[in-house]
């Protein structure tokens, strides 16, 4: 006799989940919390996400340019870290990707065999990386996933770690720059990096950007530049509320705020009501009070010191195998070996 249930996995569920659904609940359930709060991870609609590729190009977000010297001077030294044969390059948030194509670059020109697997939830950025990455590197086979991070690892995982039969398995280098990982508070890091650890082997490698602690005044230029691109930027989450979920946000009546907290080492967004004011968003049946100065969270960013990095490393799995930064040692790009029992 058949059984009278079903087991589901994790990838039939996920089958199931409706991105724009998420976004909805997140929305309902985090604008009806005090402190009101929206996860950063939704600023990268395909409009937020152009916005972004703005805010890299600034002067004042340092961030970018920093990362782009570490990886042109250390290019050379990150690759050879993973040894010289076949390479799976996972890019989690992948973004335009610039800065991985001068690793990719390097890789196209010296032969070596290499997999690019880009994973990102905007499709935009997405589509625009991989048809570039296959115009300039046509050696490199190309697989973007647009997925939130884990869905993408996990997906990935169930492919063959390298297509090609008879080969040598491939060692895995997985990318998080842009300090993304700066989004994340420490104990949520951890858990991330954990499960990062759990899909990988022994010998793999990961190449992670930590934005490190600075002068305050830098720091605060940053994330409030003088053309207002970052507020818009902040902004656009509201945007993007009307129109996905037929929100009556008047944006001209909040403003972007940005601070560095000194206790928890994060920059720290908030969209703050300019009065009182009631919203509706039709597409959640509900409406929602604003109070006068009410602030609404968006993102932290948290700065890291160079010791935060090693213990991180040691408490999830890893062992740092260098730091590499900037001139200025603004920004660190760490590279970490996976460690097994
Ligand atoms: C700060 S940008 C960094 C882009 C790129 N890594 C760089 O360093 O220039 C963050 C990128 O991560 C993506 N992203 C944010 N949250 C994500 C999530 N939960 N899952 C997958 N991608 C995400 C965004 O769409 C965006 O392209």
């Amino acid at each position: 006799m058949s059984s009278a249930y079903r087991v589901l996995t994790a990838l039939e569920l996920e089958g199931l989940s409706d991105p724009s659904s998420e976004f909805a609940f997140d929305v309902l359930t985090g604008l009806a919390e005090s402190p009101k709060r929206l996860s950063s991870r939704y600023f990268y609609d395909d409009r937020g996400s152009e916005i972004f590729q703005q805010i890299m190009g600034l002067e004042e977000y340092y961030l970018t340019g920093c990362e782009e010297e570490i990886l042109t001077e250390h290019g050379q030294a990150i690759l050879a870290a993973t040894g010289d044969g076949p390479l799976s390059l996972v890019d989690m948030g992948a973004g335009d990707g610039k800065k991985t194509l001068l690793l990719l670059d390097r890789l196209a020109a010296s032969g070596r065999s290499c997999r690019y697997l880009p994973i990102d939830i905007s499709e935009a950025a997405m589509a625009g990386l991989t048809g570039r990455v296959q115009d300039r590197c046509p050696n490199i086979a190309v697989e973007g996933v647009v997925s939130e991070y884990f869905s993408g690892l996990q997906w990935l995982g169930h492919q063959p770690r390298w297509p090609t039969a008879g080969t040598t398995e491939p060692t895995i280098l997985v990318l998080f720059l842009g300090s993304n990982i700066g989004n994340l508070d420490r104990p949520r890091a951890r858990t991330f990096l954990r499960r990062l650890w759990t899909g990988l082997a022994a010998g793999d490698h990961v190449l992670i950007g930590f934005d490190l602690k600075k002068d305050i005044e830098v720091l605060l230029d940053a994330y409030n530049d003088s053309g207002g691109v970052t507020a818009s930027f902040n902004l656009n989450l509201l945007r993007r509320i009307n129109r996905e979920l037929g929100g009556h946000f008047a944006v001209d009546r909040f403003r972007h705020f940005s601070t560095y907290n000194v206790f928890s080492g994060a920059m720290e967004s908030y969209l703050v009501s300019l009065d009182t004011q009631e919203v509706r968003i039709d597409r959640l049946q509900s409406s929602f009070t604003f109070r006068a100065w009410e602030p609404l969270h968006t993102e932290y960013s948290y700065k890291y010191l160079l010791a935060d990095i090693e213990r991180l490393a040691a408490e999830s799995g890893f062992e740092v195998v260098s730091q590499f930064h900037d001139r200025r040692a603004f920004f660190v790009d760490s590279l970490w070996r996976v460690k097994k029992g």
